[in-house]
């Protein structure tokens, strides 16, 4: 481990299709590629972290191993799901797949709690104290990679159900990917509803990394000006100054279920991500922005820690 202490960041936007999932991974695959250790945890359904992983749940299963459905069910922890895509980044990525029984989770989870209130000897309240526990057994599970990995990276399903919500709770911070073709300010207000609900109830410490604009085409004038409303509604400091370029090679990458770091013309593209992972460490080093605005610990603090290491120096040079 690089960091200090394990960051975990989760991507929301309940929004279908604004870059949740090539955002996750090729996030993880910059991280990997400068040399921190990344664990991506799929909690949507589609899989399509998993897969692009080159993890087959279903496979998965077969041979009597677990997917995060078993976290949830069984409060399996994550440490013991997660399993490293072979021949890929060296060992730096391990991946917590998904499952499609995901899509059962809560209705299951919700079973339970009307199997309990059927009970003579509990009351309504016991109820309220069980589906409180459901919501935090994603977090239970995934604080089990806690000084194991530099950073975990959740992504999620297109909805503000169960599953969304249990992984804000399980967040240290979150990044809201956007597109600009499916900009949507009121989705965007009920998010920020919801997190603040979350942090209310469950999680006070999540913080907000930053809005990150992708598929964005800076000759469009149309969207600059959603880059500009973003700015205007998030404050200019909360929108990464990277944004991710309009490229078919993500399509491609999607399609070849690799990520954009192992599609050979991704070059470009991985440069972004590379780049959208120094402006976060970085900004740490340059304390600019206020603690809030820290989402990774201070390499050169971290340096002080662990002695010399001239990776992490590259990185803070840029
Ligand atoms: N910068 C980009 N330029 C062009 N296409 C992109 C870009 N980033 C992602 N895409 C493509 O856009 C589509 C949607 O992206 P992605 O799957 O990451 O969204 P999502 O939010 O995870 O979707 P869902 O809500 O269904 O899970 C994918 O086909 C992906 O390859
Ligand atoms: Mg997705």
């Amino acid at each position: 481990m690089r960091f200090r202490e394990t960051q975990v960041i989760v991507f929301a936007n309940q929004k279908g299709g604004c870059g949740k999932t090539s955002s996750t991974i090729s996030t993880a695959a910059a991280f990997a590629s400068l040399g921190y250790s990344a664990c991506v945890i799929d909690t949507d359904p589609q899989c399509n972290s998993t897969d692009n992983l080159g993890i087959d749940p279903d496979e998965t299963l077969r041979q009597g191993k677990y997917t995060l459905a078993d976290a949830y069910l069984s409060k399996v922890p994550c440490s013991r799901i997660a399993v490293a895509p072979e021949g890929r980044f060296d060992g730096m990525i391990s991946v917590v797949p998904g499952h499609r029984a995901l899509s059962s989770v809560s209705a299951r989870l919700e079973n339970e709690v009307l199997t309990l209130l059927t009970d003579e000897n509990s009351s309504d309240l016991d109820g309220e104290d069980l589906r409180r526990e459901h919501r935090m057994r994603l977090k239970r599970s995934i604080d089990s990679l806690r000084g194991h990995y530099d950073v975990v990276l959740i992504d999620t399903p297109p909805n503000l159900d169960f599953l969304m919500t249990s992984a804000l709770i399980a967040a240290d911070w979150y990044i809201v990917p956007a597109f600009p073709s499916g900009y949507d300010l009121k989705g965007l207000e009920v998010l920020t509803r919801t997190i603040d609900k979350v942090r209310k109830q469950y999680n006070p410490k999540l913080n907000l990394a930053g809005v990150l604009l992708g598929n964005y085409d800076r000759t469009t004038s149309l969207d600059r000006q959603v880059h500009d409303l973003l700015k205007q509604r998030f404050t200019p400091a909360l929108v990464f100054a990277t944004t991710i370029a309009r490229s078919v090679r993500y399509r491609e990458a999607t399609m070849s279920r690799i990520t954009i770091f192992e599609h050979p013309e991704g070059k470009e593209q991985a440069a972004q991500y590379a780049g959208l992972v120094k402006e976060m460490v970085n900004r740490g080093a340059k304390g600019a922005f206020g603690a809030t605005l820290n989402p990774l610990p201070d390499v050169k603090t971290v340096e002080s820690v662990i002695g010399e290491d001239q990776a992490a120096q590259e990185v803070v040079n840029g």
